[in-house]
Formats: C-alpha cells, structure tokens, sequence
C-alpha cells in the first residue's frame, strides 16, 4: 500500500495564508510519487486547495461535515457542498470535536454514511483518552469502531480511512505514541477491519504530535500505513520532509530518491 500522508490545519490559516502554504508546498512535493497526499483546510480556505492541487494528484478535502443532506443547520456544512468543492476526504470524530460538542460515536457514524453517499472517504478519527496497555486501548477502539461503522457494506468499510490518534498524543506539550504500542494497535484493528471487507481493510494512519523526527520511526510500526499531521504540518517545510521521508520510505524511482535528499 502507498503510504498515505495527510493534514489537518484545525482551525489555523486564513485563506490569504493557505495561499502562500501552498505556494511553498507544492514544489517541495510535486514530483514525488511514492505516496499519496490530503490537506484539510477550514471551510474557508478549501476553495484555495483546489486552486493549488487541481493538476498535481494531490487531494482536499474538509475537517467536517453535517451529516444531514441539507436545510436548517444554521452555520453548518453539507456533503454536496464540500463533494461540489471537489473534496476527497473529510475527517470526522476528531477529540477535540467530540470534546468540544459532544458528538458521539453514533453522530460520527451517521456523518460517515453521509461522506460515502457522496463518494468521498472518511477519515475516521479514534483513540483512547488516557493512556491504556495496547489490549485495553484495542477494545476501546473497536467499539468505537462498530458503533460507527454499524451496518456498513464490506465495500464501504474499504473506503474509509482510520486515523488512530490517542487524546494523549495531540496538541502543544504533548509527543508522539511509541512505535512499539502504536503498531500493536493499528496491526490488530487492521485484522478485525479485514474480516468487515472482501480482503483489503482500509489504511490506518497515525496522527498525535507526528513530526520529521519521529515520522520515520511511527511510519515502520505494523500496520501503519500513513500519518496525520497536525501543528507541525502548519509549516510546509516540516510537511514537505515528513512526505519525503514517506516517498523514501515507499521505495521510490531514481528521479524522486534524488529529489528527496534532504
Ligand atoms: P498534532 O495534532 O499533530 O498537533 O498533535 C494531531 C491531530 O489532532 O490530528
């Protein structure tokens, strides 16, 4: 599997400084091949994504979204406008936003059979709260998982993509998870999620405090497929030398191993 490296802004970056993000990002990573690419900025900047990432294979996409089809939802977002801005990923269940408001596994379900009404990919974000042995925090997150993924199809489970992203890890101060408790985790939610598909279970991505530093180390874990970045990605040098340590990493064709020397 390519690996997948994304990024969510939160709520960081007016669209005036997306652009100038972009600007500095796309060259960095443009001709790299070996994986594949998200950036999710606030509503507000996702039209300056697609500006940027509309002829480059890179994709956008949102950090929300409302899981009705339309109508009275004042200040919110629906799945046609965001498929309409041409995303292909919308991040959901996020810490922060089931601290926040509350939304609980059943809303983030519902938000999810939404985002695949409409042809994108979910990234369904999970994680324990407080540190917890890598058997506990696998429960945790399996019935987490099977109340979100509920009566979802085989075909729609392989399209989903699974942030794992324990509380602990994310945010200012904090660091990321081992390698060792992360690929516990992702290599044992990998097998379960395979017996919900025809054989191909969908890419789990680690995301909490991912750094150049630790990219490496976090990308070799079992069952890893990909990270999600968050604050340090807001400098798009630092993203640019996390994707370039995963192109390496995938194995890439001499033009890009070239490239990707730091
Ligand atoms: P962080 O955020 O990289 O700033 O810790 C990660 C996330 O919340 O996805």
């Amino acid at each position: 599997m390519r690996p997948l490296i994304g990024t969510s802004w939160k709520m960081n970056l007016t669209a005036s400084e997306a652009d100038a993000w972009f600007r500095r990002l796309v060259p960095q990573v443009a001709g790299l091949h070996g994986c594949d690419i998200f950036v999710l900025p606030p509503f507000t900047a996702i039209w300056v994504a697609r500006e940027h990432l509309a002829e480059t294979g890179m994709a956008w996409g949102a950090q929300d979204v409302h899981a009705e089809e339309g109508g009275a939802h004042t200040g919110d977002v629906s799945a046609s406008m965001l498929a309409d801005l041409g995303c292909r990923y919308v991040e959901v269940g996020h810490a922060e936003r089931r601290r926040a408001y509350g939304e609980t596994p059943q809303d983030v379900g519902a938000k999810v059979a939404t985002i695949l009404r409409w042809a994108m990919r979910p990234v369904i974000c999970v994680g324990e709260s407080e540190p917890a042995s890598s058997a506990r925090v696998i429960d945790l997150l399996r019935a987490d998982l099977e109340v979100i993924l509920d009566d979802r199809s085989p075909a729609d489970v392989e399209r989903v993509v699974i942030a794992y992203e324990p509380n602990w890890a994310i945010g200012e101060g904090a660091k990321a998870a081992t390698p060792e408790h992360v690929g516990t985790v992702c290599a044992a939610l990998s097998g379960w999620l395979r017996e919900r598909t025809a054989g191909a279970p969908p890419p789990i991505i680690y995301g909490g405090s991912v750094d150049r530093a630790s990219a490496a180390s976090v990308l070799s874990a079992e069952g890893v497929d990909g990270l999600f970045v968050g604050r340090n990605a807001l400098d798009p040098d630092q993203f640019a030398a996390i994707v370039r340590i995963a192109a390496m990493r995938a194995g890439l064709d001499p033009q890009d191993a070239a490239r990707a020397i730091p």
